[in-house]
């Protein structure tokens, strides 16, 4: 099933999402206004704000509130973007340029955090200070996140959990929030609000890993970015740590990496590439992605069930197979 398909099941309501995110960022200052709509235009998935509102239909469904928490999550992972690229020194996103390419760093970082401004002012429309401190745990945990992997671009001897520790707070814990307030804002129990979380974390786990598998094994046109972004700049990401394991491998891979650092990313990775793709660091770790495929299926099996259940587990194995 495509993920389209799933949406469709619910195109008023991502329809009136998308409005109300292109809404959230409009203002007169022109640079501003242009900046923050370059990223939202570029389309993507919009993932988060879909799971807020499955979440939401375990308890009393009303959009008038699950906007207050879909679009701000959905702005928090936009900003998070503009940011991430700066870092990434990414010229291309969703196919487009990036904010930081189209005008400069520093415009990136005022948007970026425009961005995240503007979804703090939504998500206070609810007047539920649990909701408000999930958010913010999770903004610190992102950039925690992110900062633990500029501390670990070209570790060579980081271990895999390391890198797991690491996607949790850059990725998974935003997922993992999407489901679990997307329950607390319609009123569902407690126990489905942390079914759902268990549900979004393994999703959100899987997610990193095979968004990493896939900036390795893909392609230009597949990524809408150039493939070996990700080593390029030092992120060392699974498949590598687990294609560093092979003795007949690693002595090649320390020095192409090497050479990359010397050469602050810019040299052809070609190579490097097609020694990981050989090994079996993709199949690794795409088995693990499926382990947390598997675990999020098993989350959803405790939960009623509900239309709303058979699209999360839709959404799931499209994440699992995704191929862009
Ligand atoms: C990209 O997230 C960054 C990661 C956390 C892997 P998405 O794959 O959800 O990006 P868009 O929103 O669809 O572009
Ligand atoms: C995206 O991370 C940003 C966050 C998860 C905060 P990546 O750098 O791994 O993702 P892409 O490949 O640029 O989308
Ligand atoms: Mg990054
Ligand atoms: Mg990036």
């Amino acid at each position: 099933m495509k993920l389209w398909d799933i949406y469709a099941t619910m195109k008023q309501d991502v329809s009136y999402i998308e409005k109300q995110l292109e809404r959230s960022i409009a203002t007169d200052l022109r640079t501003l206004n242009d900046a923050s709509l370059q990223l939202l235009k570029a389309g993507g998935k919009r993932i988060r704000p879909v799971f807020v509102l499955l979440a939401g239909k375990f308890g009393t469904y009303d959009l008038e509130r699950l906007k207050y928490v879909a679009v701000p999550l959905e702005l928090i992972h936009m900003a998070s973007l503009v940011h991430d690229d700066v870092i990434d020194d990414a010229d291309m996103r969703r196919g487009q340029l990036t904010v930081k390419a189209k005008w400069d760093n520093r415009v990136a970082m005022y948007t970026g955090d425009y961005i995240y401004g503007q979804a703090l002012v939504l998500a206070t429309e609810l007047q539920e200070p649990q909701i408000h401190r999930i958010l913010s745990k999770a903004m610190v945990q992102m950039c925690i996140g992110e900062m633990e992997q500029i501390r670990d671009f070209f570790n060579t001897s980081q271990s895999e959990r390391q890198y797991l520790l690491r996607i949790r707070r850059k990725t998974a814990l935003l997922i993992a929030i999407s489901c679990q307030l997307g329950a607390i804002a319609s009123g569902a129990t407690a126990a489905i609000g942390r079914q759902l979380y268990r549900f979004g974390y393994n999703v959100g786990m899987a997610f990193q890993i095979r968004d990493d598998v896939l900036d390795l094994t893909g392609t230009e046109a597949q990524l809408g970015k150039p493939p070996g972004n990700d080593i390029r700049q030092g992120n060392l990401t699974l498949p590598v740590i687990y294609a560093l394991e092979e003795t007949g491998r690693r002595q090649a891979l320390l020095r192409d990496i090497e050479h990359i650092r010397s050469m602050n990313g810019h040299t052809d990775v070609s190579s490097i590439l097609h020694n990981i793709r050989d090994s079996a660091g993709i199949r690794r770790a795409e088995q693990l992605a499926e382990r947390y495929i598997n675990k999020a299926i098993q989350a959803l099996e405790q939960l009623p069930d509900i239309r709303a259940r058979k699209n999360l587990r839709d959404i799931a194995y499209f994440i699992a197979n995704r191929s862009h």
